[in-house]
């Protein structure tokens, strides 16, 4: 078997297998799913096109779905936040670096914009795909909503007859975007839609890709079904919240080594990756001022014993910075000029458009240092060398200098997605034309199968499940089987 990848180095595979091996172990709820699905083979005939984070963990993902008989092409979400060794491990799979037998990955540490938009469009170009669109993917499993983002657009501009021409108040990236597309529709000038035609629905990891989806279909213009992954409970409610409240910490120590203990955090944001970043601030004894702009999870934060103040009442206060929100224009340039010296400031929400770094490298005089990749030192020109530290260019600092959350948190999330692959690939309605159960709107899981996947990991950490009677159950009006919380409920 040949196939075509591009990734940093395959002679990592061993290192990449090693720690795959190791993740596996912490992976309960995905192990569980190949068991329980490894004969059945619901993915048979599924092509899945995969955009997200290239880790170890997303290996034993991609493992998975090719253990239930998908068939699968990948790329990252992320430019910082492949590891080498895992990509090169999955190209490998059961073969040697010279007859590679495993998945094409398309995914490297450090990739440029052009770099990134342009992973994005292979893991569409399948074998054969602008011949026959009945060859190309059939699925997406999206993290933040680019690969969704990629054919939509394409569909968009193939309907107008041409890719607008961009103008220079767009961000860079669009215009990448647009440039990408440009010359993919150079070689086919319908390929999005052939692409568009064949995809049964998309299965999305993230907040900022679920807000994309909702919008999508609220405009009318979701292409086909859609499952939110993130707004099941055993997502948002663990990888959000615990993961982030590991990879944090992890990715500041790893990048500068600064004792966070007796410092003063202001995390901006206090949904669910807000309060995993601000717990796990304050368990290494930072003093952590959280700043919110909704008044619920605002008194939530206040209640949890945190200051809650404005970024402009605490910007000269802090020492480290960060970021949570999902939305834009969180911390300015100016802000960054009224730190203090050798401030800390960071991002984990999905995009970087949270702290403005084109408005701080448009400082005048104002120096870049690299201390290290995805560290800089950014000194600014009036003050006899005061700077403050960036980390990860304001990209997703829990992958960019860390590897993001660690496997058993990621068993959940991603038993999640495995599910809904199943579910989109089997009752999609474009699969079952008139009785699909998912059409061309947004999902959550049902509440048995979120509960499913807490159960998977629960005999992993000892944890014993009390069994109700089927007395207690009628008197409490639910199944002994579950599921056990009402839809409205809130964990
Ligand atoms: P969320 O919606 O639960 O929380 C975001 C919070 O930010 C909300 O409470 C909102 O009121 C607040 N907020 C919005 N604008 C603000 C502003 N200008 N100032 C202060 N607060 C503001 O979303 P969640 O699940 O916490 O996700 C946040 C971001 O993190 C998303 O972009 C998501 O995709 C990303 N994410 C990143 C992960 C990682 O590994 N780094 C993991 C999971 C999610």
């Amino acid at each position: 078997m040949s196939f075509d990848y591009k990734i940093a180095d395959i002679s990592l595979h061993e290192a990449g297998r090693h720690q795959i091996r190791l993740a596996e172990h912490e992976m309960p709820g995905l192990m569980a799913l190949r068991e329980e699905y490894g004969e059945s083979q619901p993915l048979a005939g599924a092509r899945i096109a995969g955009s997200l984070h290239m880790t170890v963990q997303t290996a034993v993902l991609i493992e998975t779905l090719t253990a239930l008989g998908a068939e699968v092409r990948w790329a990252s979400c992320n430019i910082f936040s492949t590891q080498d060794e895992a990509a090169a491990a999955v190209v490998v799979g059961d073969g040697t670096p010279e007859d590679p037998q495993g998945v094409p990955v398309f995914a490297w540490k450090n990739e440029t914009l052009e770099e990134y938009w342009w992973t994005a469009s292979q893991i569409f170009a399948w074998p054969g795909v602008d011949e026959d669109p009945a060859k190309g993917a059939n699925i997406i499993l999206d993290d933040g909503g680019d690969a969704t983002l990629l054919v939509h657009k394409g569909v968009e501009f193939e309907a107008a007859g041409a890719v607008p021409s961009g103008t220079e108040e767009d961000p860079e990236e669009y215009r990448i975007i647009l440039e990408t597309l440009r010359s993919s529709l150079a070689e086919n000038p319908s390929r999005w839609t052939g692409v568009a035609s064949t995809l049964l629905g998309v299965t999305e990891e993230t907040t900022t890709g679920v807000n994309r989806l909702y919008q999508l279909a609220r405009d009318g213009q979701l292409l086909f079904p859609a499952i939110n992954v993130n707004d099941s409970v055993t997502k948002s409610k663990f990888d959000n919240k615990y993961g982030i409240r590991h990879s944090l910490p992890d990715g500041i120590m790893r990048a500068t080594d600064v004792l966070i203990g007796g410092k003063v955090a202001v995390v901006c944001g206090y949904g669910d990756v807000g309060k995993g970043a601000a717990e796990a601030l304050r368990g290494q004894g930072a003093r952590v001022i959280v700043t919110e702009i909704d008044p619920i999870t605002a008194l939530q934060a206040a209640m949890d014993g945190y200051q809650v103040s404005t970024l402009d009442q605490v910007v000269g206060i802090g020492d480290i910075f960060i970021t949570t929100t999902g939305g834009k224009d969180i911390i300015s340039a100016e802000a960054m000029q009224q730190m203090k010296d050798k401030a800390i400031v960071g991002n984990v929400g999905h995009f970087d458009n949270e702290i403005d770094m084109a408005g701080l490298a448009a400082i005048p005089g104002i120096e870049k240092v690299e201390i290290k990749p995805q560290v800089h030192e950014w000194v600014f020109p009036e003050t006899g060398g005061r700077s403050i530290i960036v980390l990860s260019e304001g990209r997703l600092l829990n992958l960019g200098n860390a590897t993001g959350h660690p496997s058993f948190v990621m068993s959940a999330s991603f038993a999640n997605q495995v599910i809904a692959q199943i579910e989109i690939f089997a009752k999609s309605h474009k699969v079952r034309p008139g009785d699909g159960s998912y059409q061309n709107e947004v999902y959550t899981l049902p509440k048995i199968l979120d509960e499913k996947v807490a159960r998977l990991h629960l005999p992993a950490l000892g944890a014993t499940l009390t069994e109700l009677t089927k007395d207690q159950a009628d008197y409490l009006g639910l199944d002994v089987a579950g599921p056990y919380k009402p839809e409205h409920y809130r964990y």
